[in-house]
């Protein structure tokens, strides 16, 4: 829950919230008790997903169900949308396609760097960028606007994995990238192995 309720956070009020791979319906659920929206719109590529959504939120009036892949079946952009477990490649799939939110809050379950290289080819500036530990896992969570295409500028490589703000201490990300870093001195110290090594400790540095 931990990993739901940091990104719900992080939604503001507007006209339409779509949760993307809704699955449960939690997200939905929490934009409709804190009345974040004027709508909810609960959305899913599977049917019987969106039907465990449909039994929570049936006490709602504000809500609408969608099955749909990605942004394809909504009936007009939304203002903001979450998209949280799925991969990072499936996530740049769906911010890829037509009537997509321009306010994006995002919690990729792997892939984060093609996630946030994406978001920066597609228009978006990253406004937050965090992680947190949630059973032993670590989870990214990205929130990201829409901005002046030419006024970002791609971020380092270290920025690009570990998060943009990753230059800002966090004692989360610390953890994470010290055990990251024990993780990557066990294997064979191939030429990505390494590479990926030097940004670990780089990132790091500036977390001590
Ligand atoms: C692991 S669940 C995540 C549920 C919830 N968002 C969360 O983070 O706890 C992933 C959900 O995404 C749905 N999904 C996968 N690909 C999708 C796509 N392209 N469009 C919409 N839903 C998708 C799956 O059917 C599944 O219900």
């Amino acid at each position: 829950m931990k990993r739901l309720i940091a990104a719900t956070l992080l939604i503001e009020k507007c006209g339409t919230v779509a949760d993307i791979g809704c699955d449960h319906g939690y997200i939905s659920l929490y934009a409709l008790k804190n009345s974040l929206a004027d709508e909810v719109w609960a959305c899913d590529i599977s049917a019987s997903s969106l039907n465990k959504a449909r039994k929570l939120l049936q006490d709602y009036e504000n809500v609408r169900f969608f099955v749909s892949d990605g942004f394809k079946e909504l009936p007009y952009k939304p203002d903001t949308a979450l998209i949280l477990g799925m991969g990072g490649y499936e996530i740049v799939k769906i911010i890829s396609g037509d009537k997509c939110a321009d306010t994006l809050i995002l919690g990729p379950h792997n892939n984060a760097y093609a996630l946030r290289k994406a978001l920066f080819m597609l228009g978006f500036g990253i406004v937050k960028d965090f992680c947190v530990c949630e059973r032993g896992k670590y989870y990214d969570i990205i929130k990201a606007s829409r901005t002046d295409k030419n006024a970002a500028e791609m971020p380092s490589e270290e920025k690009l994995f570990w998060g943009i703000f990753c230059d800002e201490k966090s004692p989360t990300l610390k953890q994470r990238l010290e055990k990251e870093e024990s993780k990557l001195t066990g294997y064979k110290l191939t030429e990505i192995n390494a590479e990926k090594l030097r940004v670990v400790r780089e990132v790091l540095k500036w977390q001590r």
